[in-house]
């Protein structure tokens, strides 16, 4: 049909992950190297209008409802709470939820809430000040609890947690980090970390998988299958200790959710990405700064969703990392 974003295995893209830099200011070990990496130049950037242009054509003509902000760390993007308002603005108003390491959520969460921000996932994956320094390279570990404290404060909930567990680094710290969650009223998910590192290092055998998470949780916690309905959510959830708090785990490695994607991606320098892992990518910043009118840019859109695979395809022998790392797509 016309006004959706619909690929040819009948998946429907109705939320849309923008990524507003591809510059962080910690180094995870995980995603990129301590130099850092060669970042996108200024022109190569959107603009903040080019953002919202094509947030409103994802809107407005593709049925797009879900807007998440992403990077890269999407607080260090100067023109981030200009860009929240203008998208709150948009009818039919989109929801919108940030992705971030948390470090200036403090100081930034309650002007992002009145901007139209709805919620918050941080990105925390130790609660030891040494480990975290020694895992991101930067000895930040205050100022993402207090981000994380900030945010619910100023009710960017539910406030979400993601970990990310490196076996011999943090994989122990799994229980600590769900009682710290449950105290404080922090929905957690465990990720499977995915071959997205800028280092091409990911290796399988050093994965830490669902089975091995769930396991570790489940000698101290009682975990449930959670009744309510997991739609196209990557995390697949359980209730804890009979609930109503959660735990969840983003398993997109041992247990792919592929076949219920709705999630198409749009980059800092303009490129519709159809999915985490694809190997194609399609330029809408040459079509918007060559002059495209947005009938144009939704067909273009449309095209390129229209040539989303299957799955990731991590498991096919002939697999390749994309040639982007993950900072660089916004996850
Ligand atoms: P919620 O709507 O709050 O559930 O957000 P989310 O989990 O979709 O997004 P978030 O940015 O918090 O991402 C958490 C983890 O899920 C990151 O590692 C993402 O890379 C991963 N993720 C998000 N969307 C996808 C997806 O479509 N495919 C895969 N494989 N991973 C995804
Ligand atoms: N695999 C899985 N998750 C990753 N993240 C960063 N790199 C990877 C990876 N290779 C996580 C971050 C953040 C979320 C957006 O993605 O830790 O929580
Ligand atoms: Fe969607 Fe690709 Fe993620 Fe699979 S890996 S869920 S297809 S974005």
């Amino acid at each position: 049909s016309p006004g959706v974003l619909v690929d040819r295995y009948g998946r429907v893209a109705r939320d849309l992950r923008v990524s507003l830099t591809d510059k962080c200011n910690l180094r995870c070990t995980y995603c990129m190297p301590a130099e850092g990496l060669p970042w996108l130049a200024g022109p190569q950037l959107l603009s903040d209008e080019e953002i919202v242009r094509l947030v409103r054509v994802a809107v407005q003509r593709l049925g797009v409802t879900e807007v998440r902000f992403t990077g890269g760390e999407p607080l260090i993007r100067p023109g981030l709470v200009g860009i929240v308002s203008a998208v709150a603005a948009l009818e039919p108003r989109p929801r919108i939820s940030l992705t971030t390491n948390g470090i200036g959520l403090a100081r930034l969460a309650a002007g992002l809430r009145a901007a139209g921000l709805d919620r918050v996932n941080v990105s925390l994956d130790t609660l030891d000040r040494a480990r975290f320094a020694e895992l991101t390279r930067r000895d930040r570990l205050a100022d993402v609890l207090a981000g994380l404290a900030g945010a619910a404060e100023a009710g960017l909930t539910p406030v979400k947690i993601n970990s990310v567990l490196m076996r011999g680094v943090n994989d122990d710290g799994a229980p600590a980090l769900l009682r710290f969650a449950l105290d404080h009223g922090y929905e957690l998910r465990f990720i499977e970390q995915m071959p997205l590192d800028a280092q091409h290092g990911w290796d399988r055998t050093t994965m830490v998988t669902a089975d091995e998470i769930l396991a570790a949780l489940g000698r101290e916690f009682t975990l449930t299958a959670d009744p309510a309905e997991r739609g196209a959510a990557p995390a697949e959830t359980w209730l804890v200790d009979g609930g109503p708090a959660k735990v969840g785990v983003i398993a997109s490695v041992t247990r792919p959710f592929c076949g219920d994607c709705d999630r198409t991606r749009l980059t800092a320098d303009g490129q519709v990405r159809a999915c985490l892992f694809a190997t194609e990518e399609s330029d809408l910043r040459g079509a918007l700064r060559g002059g495209a009118d947005d009938a144009e840019l939704a067909a273009r859109w449309r095209t390129a969703m229209w040539g989303k695979r299957a799955g990731h395809g991590i498991d096919d022998p002939s697999f390749l990392q994309p040639v982007r790392p993950m900072s660089a797509i916004g996850g």
